[in-house]
This record gives C-alpha cells, structure tokens and sequence, in this order.
C-alpha cells in the first residue's frame, strides 16, 4: 500500500532548482511557446518534450546542484524509510514528468514490470507542483486488486509506492495545471539481480548497476 511522507524543500530544494530551471510559474509551464503536444497513447514519447529536453540537457551538463540534491535526498531521507542498512542501490537519475493540460504525463496503464523493470523495485515519486485531481498520478493499491487511487500531493511530500506491481497510470489532465513531478526507484542489496539482461522499453538503459541504478554506501 503507498506511504506519504514529508521532507524538507528547504534542505532538499528539488522545487527552487527546477524552478529556476524553467524560469516560468511551473503549473503554466503549457502556456510556453511549442508546449503542445499530441495525446501520449503510448510510451516513449511523453518523455520526449521540450521540458524534458531542457530537464536532462542540464543534466547531462553537470547539474551539480541538483544531483548532489538527490544523492543526499537518497541517503538522509530515502534509506532510513526504506529499511535498508549497509547499501542501498538506487535509479541513477530520477524520471522527470510533465502532465499538461488535455494530455496524460505517461502514455499507457502499465506495471513497470511490464517494462522489464526487475522485481523488487521500490517507486517513489516526489511532486514538484501540487498534484491534484485529474492531474495526479493514480495507483492500485495492491497488486492486481483494481483498487485505484490518486496521489494527492503537495510539493514536500513524496509517496512510496509498488509500481513495479501495481497498475498505474494517469487520467486526462483537466485541472487546467501542469503537473511536475519526479520519480525514481530504489533496490535492496538482496533483490538486486547483476545478470537480469532485460533493457528498459522506453530509454533502452540496463537494469544494471553503472546503468541505471548506482550503489550506495550507506
Ligand atoms: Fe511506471
């Protein structure tokens, strides 16, 4: 079942970074020159905007503010709600999302085991805009029941989550709001599988640590 839990926007300022990223109120991101897009009934493309573009364009240039961010995120808040002692392995740059107005953030319902994402995945997401109504990410609450709900959030809250097994998706967003978001996945020493071959359908990454994951010491 999906857990909230509160941080601190202040220490961890994921909201203030990609604020002055986009240099634009971020729930109007939409009104933005070349900002629509056709629906995103399948994956791959609701990835491929010019917000996402501007997202890991900056990363790609060595956004130190930023990924120092997360990598201190990943061990002060993330382990120790995690359980996880001595390692803790980690996606090694979060999956930026953009739900705008008259569109959905991800095309397709899907578990991300569908995605050839190994098992023993743990998902969280951090909202980097409110999420609300029709503009937040909507979950089963347990594998394979249909017992859908949505992640109501606010920036400061993160939500944990069993994406790899439970069916998620988003609506139509009808808010008239863009939502931001961020979201990532963690592993176990245990679960961690070095000769799981699958690559991801969306980006082609390996499920590989040095890939997609990277390994902390905790
Ligand atoms: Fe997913």
């Amino acid at each position: 079942m999906e857990e909230y839990f509160d941080y601190d926007v202040t220490k961890y300022p994921f909201v203030t970074l990609i604020q002055e990223l986009f240099a634009h109120d971020l729930q109007l991101l939409h009104e933005l020159p070349n900002a629509e897009y056709s629906f995103f009934s399948t994956p791959g493309n609701d990835s491929d905007t010019i917000f996402h573009k501007l997202f890991y364009d900056r990363m790609r240039s060595g956004w130190k503010d930023f990924t120092n961010t997360y990598v201190r995120f990943i061990r002060e808040c993330i382990a120790p709600i995690s359980g996880n002692t001595g390692e803790i392995i980690y996606q090694t740059w979060p999956s930026f999302r953009v739900h705008l107005p008259g569109n959905v953030a991800v095309g397709g319902w899907h578990k991300d085991s569908d995605y050839h994402h190994p098992p023993g995945e743990v998902n969280f997401i951090v909202a980097i805009t409110p999420m609300f109504e029709s503009n937040a990410t909507i979950a089963e609450r347990e594998p394979g029941t249909l017992d859908f709900r949505h992640f109501t959030m606010t920036p400061g809250q993160i939500v944990r989550f069993n994406g790899n097994q439970c069916l998620h998706g988003n609506l139509p967003n009808t808010t008239g709001k863009t939502r931001v978001s961020f979201d990532f996945r963690i592993l176990s020493a245990d679960s961690y599988n070095p000769s799981h071959d699958l690559t991801s359908l969306s980006r082609g990454n390996k499920f590989l640590i040095g890939h997609y994951y990277q390994r902390m010491s905790l």
